[in-house]
């Protein structure tokens, strides 16, 4: 095979969503590092986006090469109706890849020689088959969620969930005894309002899951020591995880928002173990009422805190904190528009993470050894509320009222429980451990990554 010999050139492909598109930039930065040409290609909204946040100093262009296909959606389309946008881009984007890869191939010296494409586009999987390219699907979250979509059809069968995957009443779930319980209204697909959602998000895993049955490799961003009963559900499922980017070497981490730094310097002059960090990911959206509850929660607290407010965090208006908020936590708060994540968790005054839950900051904040705070929004947060709350015990649930508010009581009562929890610290510190062995030399992850990386050299 002519090309196993040449350089290595591996076509990235995420989900165009903040949390794929960055553990895909991670793994082809490991892919990079070990020798392979990277092209990852966006959409052109995703790209456009990406090119507006990267620091002008970043030297990421000569690492990884970026390109873009569109998603079939209008320039002014609302890229939130999620439903639409999974449709739009299985509808159009077979063909716009197919193009690309026949243009790269004919123009550029080192052929395409693997395709990792997300899960979750379980169609770019079939497009590498169709073209005689090997492939590799990347699903960036828990081995135990990519379980619970192996298993769908048999849930269908138990009449535990119908063909469009709702549940009419409510049970728990659990795959295997060591695994999480799952409350089956809390289903990843469950949690949007939106019937049409609903069911496009589950006949998407579904379909995705088919589509990438018979892929070359399957790799997942977690590691086997944490979920170990997962594997054994999910055949060939590789864990090469946890993968990060932002901390160790401070390379761009694919961000959608610029990141504020200031807050390093701030960081730098609080004592050890003093900051609770607030963030709730790319997606989360806060209601007002909510969003002051937390503020006078956070108060309350009489801890320094720094906090992660997006500008779309409650749900496209501007956040308005309770009066006065601001003036009064002056001293001990900070809020930032997007932090760089991973190396504020790693930072000594991290005292606590306050998390919606999501796979990648989970996977980071179990990386860094902080404990956790649990407010899950939807997706498989839940899930990941449960690993962490119930499995490993490293952090505790926020749990909301009869309003289905978390009020500023529960917020300060769970943090001074989770700061002066001995036991959970411990834990946290041994995961950390756990996570660094496994991307060590010889760790279980490296070597699932090097026989990938053997495998696509032709070796
Ligand atoms: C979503 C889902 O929530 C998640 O459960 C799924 O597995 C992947 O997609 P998101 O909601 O954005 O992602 O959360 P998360 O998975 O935690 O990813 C957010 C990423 O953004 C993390 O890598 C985090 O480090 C980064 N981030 C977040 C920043 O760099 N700065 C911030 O201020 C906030």
């Amino acid at each position: 095979m002519e090309e196993a010999m040449g350089r290595p050139h591996a076509l990235a492909i995420p989900l165009p969503a903040q949390g794929h598109v960055i553990p895909l930039m991670e793994l082809s930065y490991c892919l990079a590092e070990r020798g392979f040409k990277i092209t990852f290609v966006n959409s052109e909204f995703i790209h456009e986006r990406l090119m507006t946040a990267l620091p002008d100093d970043s030297n990421i262009k000569n690492q990884i090469h970026f390109v873009s296909i569109p998603d079939g959606m209008g320039p002014g389309e609302d890229r939130n109706q999620f439903a639409k946008l999974l449709q739009c881009i299985s509808r159009t984007m077979p063909s716009y890849l197919e193009e690309l890869i026949k243009k790269m191939n004919e123009s550029c010296k080192d052929k395409i020689t693997c395709i990792i494409a997300d899960e979750n586009m379980g169609w770019a999987v079939k497009v590498a088959k169709k073209m005689g390219i090997p492939q590799a699907a990347f699903w960036p979250s828990s081995a135990c969620l990519r379980a619970l979509s192996v298993h769908i059809p048999k849930l269908i069968e138990a009449g535990v969930i119908d063909a469009n995957g709702i549940t009419r009443k409510q049970e728990i779930l659990q795959l295997s005894s060591t695994l999480p319980v799952m409350d089956t209204t809390q289903l990843p697909w469950h949690c949007f309002d939106d019937p049409m959602m609903q069911q496009t998000v589950f006949h998407n895993s579904f379909t995705n899951n088919q589509a990438v049955k018979d892929a070359d490799w399957l790799l997942c961003n977690s590691f086997y020591e944490i979920e170990p009963s997962a594997y054994p559900l999910n055949p060939n499922l590789l864990p090469i995880g946890p993968l990060l980017a932002g901390s160790q070497q401070r390379q761009f981490a694919g961000n959608f928002w610029q990141e504020d730094s200031t807050c390093l310097s701030w960081l730098n002059q609080q004592p050890a173990c003093s900051v609770i960090y607030v963030s709730f990911g790319s997606f989360t959206v806060l209601d007002q009422t909510q969003f002051h509850e937390l503020a006078l929660g956070l108060e309350l607290t009489d801890h320094k805190f720094l906090w992660v407010v997006r500008p779309d965090l409650t749900a496209g208006q501007a956040a308005t904190y309770p009066e006065g908020f601001q003036a009064r936590v002056a001293a001990r708060g900070r809020t930032v528009s997007w932090a760089p994540q991973q190396t504020v968790l790693a930072h000594p005054s991290i005292a606590c993470f306050m998390t919606h839950c999501g796979w990648n900051s989970t996977m980071e904040g179990l990386s860094m050894g902080v404990p956790f705070l649990c407010w899950p929004y939807f997706a498989d947060q839940f899930l990941n509320q449960s690993y962490i709350s119930d499995v490993w015990k490293v952090g505790l649930r926020l749990n909301s009222d009869h309003n289905g508010i978390v009020s500023r009581e529960e917020i300060k009562k769970k943090v001074e429980e989770v700061l002066g929890n001995e036991k959970i610290r411990e834990r946290a510190l041994a995961l950390k451990e756990m996570a660094d062995k496994s991307v060590r030399e010889g760790g279980s992850s490296t070597k699932n990554l090097n026989d990938f990386v053997e495998a696509m050299k032709g070796k």
